[in-house]
């Protein structure tokens, strides 16, 4: 574990930086009212790829080669479930052989790499960090998938394909980055070819959200500064935007409320898990964790900065849990949409 840790932020940001682009990152974005949400959107590009650099070996390390939340269900291994939530989003596009596939925003390529496998289509991923499409490559070359995965380097919001190139688009928890969902969804109908289907996981604020509730609102500013988003939508604004733009909305709803659900979706942030599969996830690990991180860098192994990183992870961990219990939260509003055939 000390050696897993003492390899984190060596890639992303040069050692000597870590420290200001932690401090450019919380004051220029969160600040102490946690004001920072004009210059997240407008400064969406910028935003993304500093919380990504300075965040994407903690979730390594801690998480899965996947960066989501799953629907679980009871004696469901954690892994299982991150898998079970992909292959859920590829038969509900019905990928399968020949189709041509595009992931927006697609992390390190895990859920990517499986939704190839497991559906046998070429996808393609396309992600503003250039760290994580680095990381994304070597795990496909390693993984031997390279003629069903590639990646390239882009904003989501304007990409360079040719209008109808893809059969079908899928984002998973990464919409919720986009400074203007309408604009997101735009670009995506344009590179969809007609009759196409986008699928999509979003992170979402519930009917149970109260705006006059200042604890609602903490929790609220606590995730879009800790979870590296400029604002988080109500389901209804991201049904109103697909079907804006020109899309059919074939479905809708909170996964987190179905039967295949019955372990929580925060729930490996408060328990390892009978398996200990979330070891370092879970409250106990993390507080391990953020320990070690302080005394690594204490000694110079981690680059000073590395335990505001893991502060602000542990904030938004605590926020995702306590959104998550008062039901004002979810992770996995689905929203399956098609492009309309041609006239
Ligand atoms: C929470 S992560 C999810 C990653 C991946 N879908 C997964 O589940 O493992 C959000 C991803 O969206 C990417 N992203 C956010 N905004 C983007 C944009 N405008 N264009 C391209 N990628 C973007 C981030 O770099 C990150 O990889």
């Amino acid at each position: 574990m000390t050696a897993r840790l003492s390899g984190l932020l060596k890639g992303a940001v040069e050692n000597d930086d870590v420290a200001s682009a932690i401090g450019e990152y919380e004051h220029r974005y969160g600040g102490e009212a946690r004001g920072g949400q004009d210059l997240r959107l407008a400064e969406y590009r910028n935003f993304v790829k500093l919380y990504f650099d300075l965040t994407t070996d903690f979730y390594e390390y801690g998480w899965d080669r996947s960066f989501h939340f799953a629907a679980r269900a009871k004696g469901e291994r954690f892994t299982a479930s991150l898998a079970r939530h992909e292959h859920y989003l590829a038969h509900m596009l019905g990928l399968r052989p020949g189709m041509s596939v595009l992931d927006l925003g697609c992390g390190i390529g895990g859920p990517q790499r499986e939704i190839a496998r497991f559906s046998g289509a070429a996808v393609v991923g396309v992600n503003i960090s250039d760290y994580q499409v680095e990381r994304a490559r070597k795990y496909t070359e390693e993984a031997g998938l390279e003629h069903l995965a590639e990646y390239v380097v882009g904003d989501f919001m304007k990409m360079d394909f040719p209008n109808d190139s893809f059969d079908a688009v899928y984002s998973i928890e990464t919409t919720c980055c986009a400074p203007n969902k309408a604009d997101a969804f735009a670009e995506v109908l344009r590179v969809l070819k007609p009759g196409g289907r986008f699928g999509t996981y979003e992170y979402c604020l519930t009917d149970r959200f109260d705006e006059e509730d200042s604890d609602h609102l903490r929790l609220k500013a606590d995730i879009e500064l800790g979870g590296g988003l400029p604002e988080i939508a109500f389901p209804h604004e991201v049904d109103d935007a697909l079907r804006k733009v020109g899309f059919e909305l074939l479905d809708a709803r909170d996964l987190s409320m179905e039967a295949a659900s019955d372990v929580a979706w925060y729930e490996p942030l408060i328990s390892a898990g009978p398996s200990l599969e979330t070891i370092w996830s879970c409250r106990w690990g993390r507080v391990v964790t953020h320990t070690l991180v302080k005394l690594l860098e204490s000694l110079g192994v981690v680059p000073k900065g590395a335990h505001r990183v893991s502060a602000l992870l542990n904030t938004a961990a605590l926020a995702f849990t306590e959104a998550g219990r008062r039901g004002i939260f979810t992770p996995m509003y689905f929203a399956l949409a098609r492009k309309p055939d041609e006239p």
